[in-house]
């Protein structure tokens, strides 16, 4: 990775940078990653200064510019607690063992490594508050062939597939195993 790039939490400041980051996505790449509203004012409000998500920018140290966003949100929807139940998996989010995660990154950068150190910033902050499993939020197209691969080699695992608008797998990290 280019070492001008830095990755830390963002926080309410960095909203509007965030949201000019969304903007510049190319449609393709905002149909594979639309977790929440980009505007600034749902930024600043629901995610950056709510401790139920962490957000996480990798930073041009000099432009300043975000290159990619990873926004991990510590509670799991119901609708999705109901289709994990059937993978045998129960999630209880009064127990705080699982989030889920949406890592993007502008795509003139991906497969530079900055996607798997927003993840490892990611999981080291999850540690700390003591989470031990990472989901997919709202899965993964099954099309969107570079994410899965990402996944895999960052030791995702495969445990389901799901019909929402074309094919998804639902796919989970163990966060302490080796
Ligand atoms: C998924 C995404 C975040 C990965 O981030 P990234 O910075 O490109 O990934 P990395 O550079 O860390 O790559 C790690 C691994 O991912 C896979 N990968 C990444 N880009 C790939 C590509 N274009 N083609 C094939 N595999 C790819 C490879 O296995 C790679 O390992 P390698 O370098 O040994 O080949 C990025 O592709 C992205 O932003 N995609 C658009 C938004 C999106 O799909 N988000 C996920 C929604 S579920």
């Amino acid at each position: 990775m280019n070492h001008s790039i830095h990755i830390r939490i963002a926080n309410k400041s960095d909203a509007v940078n965030i949201a000019s980051y969304y903007l510049q996505l190319t449609d393709a790449a905002k149909k594979k990653f639309a977790p929440h509203d980009f505007s600034v004012d749902y930024l600043s409000k629901n995610i950056l200064e709510n401790n139920d998500y962490v957000s996480v920018i990798a930073e041009d140290e000099s432009t300043k510019n975000i290159l990619g966003y990873a926004v991990t949100q510590l509670w799991i929807f119901d609708y999705d607690i109901d289709r994990w139940s059937t993978y045998h998996i129960p999630i209880k989010n009064e127990d705080r063992k699982y989030c889920c995660f949406a890592p993007s990154v502008a795509d003139k950068y991906h497969h530079t490594g900055i996607g798997s150190h927003l993840l490892q910033f990611t999981k080291s902050i999850l540690k700390e508050k003591n989470i031990d499993f990472i989901l997919l939020w709202g899965g993964v197209k099954c099309y969107n062939i570079p994410a899965v691969r990402f996944y895999l080699k960052n030791k995702f695992k495969l445990i389901g597939h799901f019909e929402y608008e074309g094919g998804n797998y639902d796919m989970l990290l163990s966060i302490n195993e080796k």
